[in-house]
């Protein structure tokens, strides 16, 4: 009997439904021709759950979630909901699945494909082969720390405070999930802090040591300072296998790394909990791409980096990483067919919509095989 995996699909605001629907005929196919069964459902979240529910997700979602063998998130946020109370905003939403999830590793790979390397804003030869996973602890550090809030002073003036804190635990398991990464990949770990001006860094780096000296003697591990880490993303990207790092200086480095590749429309991600005694892990997964509502509704977004979400899905959750190779097989052979979205569009390519897109990695998953 083939199994079953429950899948959460929350396809969110903006261009989160559209690229969604493409990658739904993908979850179809596999559904019908691969080895696992999936039950899917749908949810809202982000501004779609505030305009139907008047919050940026219910109750009942986030129990769904918990639910579920995986969840495939879209994308939140957008101008209409830009002025509401931070308490409301669709981002809350996204930060509320982490935390309840406990997705405390955010793995953001960063891979130039070969049709794609002469779109990046850096020279051809410096990102062309490019592979480097980020990890970024995603439910402690600044994110979550508290005190937080802004309070008002006696001279009426007001202050604003948010906490960096992180524990020995916290720092300690999401180096193993970058340890754990390095070994299936090139063996080196760069770990990133500035512990030159923060405790918090100083730990980071005292811990990421200890863990690697105690259980990963054969990984090299580097250590480097977060703005040093910003200027070699751009100056050589090509040193570095895997990065860890803290939740904020994840944030920013992973949006410096993905705009290496020149195609943020193409980047996955995948957000993993703690494993239980079966080795499962809560696991989400998203485009590492926002909600563009500029662009939203017209059939123009790319639906390659939610597609490759899914990919991440079927590897890391579901232990298929056959079906994951035969996506990212389909997709490359679509781009290097010269088929075009709007936002990875070359000169002498076909500019295609949302939905030729699907087309062609469905014919082309098609003529793969089953
Ligand atoms: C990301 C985003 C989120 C973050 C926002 C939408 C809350 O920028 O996933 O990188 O800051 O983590
Ligand atoms: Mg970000």
């Amino acid at each position: 009997m083939p199994t079953t995996k429950k899948i959460l699909i929350l396809p969110g605001d903006g261009i989160g439904p559209e690229v969604m629907r493409q990658v739904r005929r993908v979850i179809d196919w596999f559904d019908k021709f691969g080895d696992i069964r999936f039950e899917v459902t749908e949810g809202l979240v982000g501004g779609a759950s505030i305009d139907a529910h008047d919050t940026p997700l219910t109750d009942a979602t986030m129990a769904a979630a918990l639910e579920s063998d995986a969840v495939l998130l879209g994308a939140v946020g957008g101008p209409k909901w830009d002025a509401l109370p931070f308490a409301k905003k669709p981002e809350r939403g996204l930060l509320r699945l982490r935390k309840d999830m406990g997705l405390f590793a955010n793995l953001r790979p960063a891979l130039v494909f070969d049709a794609l390397a002469e779109a990046s804003t850096l020279k051809t030869e410096l990102v062309r082969g490019l592979d480097i996973m980020i990890v970024r602890e995603l439910t402690g550090g600044v994110y979550f720390g508290e005190p937080r809030g802004i309070e008002k002073l006696p001279d009426g003036s007001r202050r604003g405070v948010n906490t960096q804190v992180y524990t020995t635990e916290e720092i300690r398991r999401v180096a193993r999930v970058a340890f754990d990464l390095a070994r299936k990949r090139g063996r080196r770990v760069t770990s990133v802090e500035k512990s030159n001006v923060m405790e918090s860094g100083l730990l980071w780096r005292e811990e990421v040591t200890y863990v690697r000296d105690k259980e990963y003697p054969d990984i090299e591990l580097a250590h480097m300072y977060a703005d040093n880490c910003a200027m070699q993303l751009v100056r050589n990207p090509k040193q570095f296998d895997v990065i860890v790092t803290d939740n904020l200086f994840g944030d920013v480095l992973s949006d410096c790394a993905a705009m290496l590749t020149g195609s943020l429309g193409v980047l996955p991600s995948a957000s993993l909990g703690a494993a239980d005694r079966q080795g499962r892990r809560k696991a989400l997964y998203e485009p590492v791409h926002g909600s563009a509502p500029d662009i939203a509704g017209r059939d123009i977004a790319n639906p390659i980096a939610t597609l490759l979400s899914f990919a991440m899905m079927l590897r890391y959750s579901f232990d298929d990483g056959a079906g994951a190779d035969l996506i990212e097989k389909a997709v490359t052979n679509v781009l290097n067919g010269g088929v075009r979205t709007a936002d990875i569009m070359q000169p002498g390519k076909a500019r295609v919509s949302t939905t030729v897109m699907g087309d062609s990695i469905l014919r082309e998953l098609d003529k793969l095989g089953h």
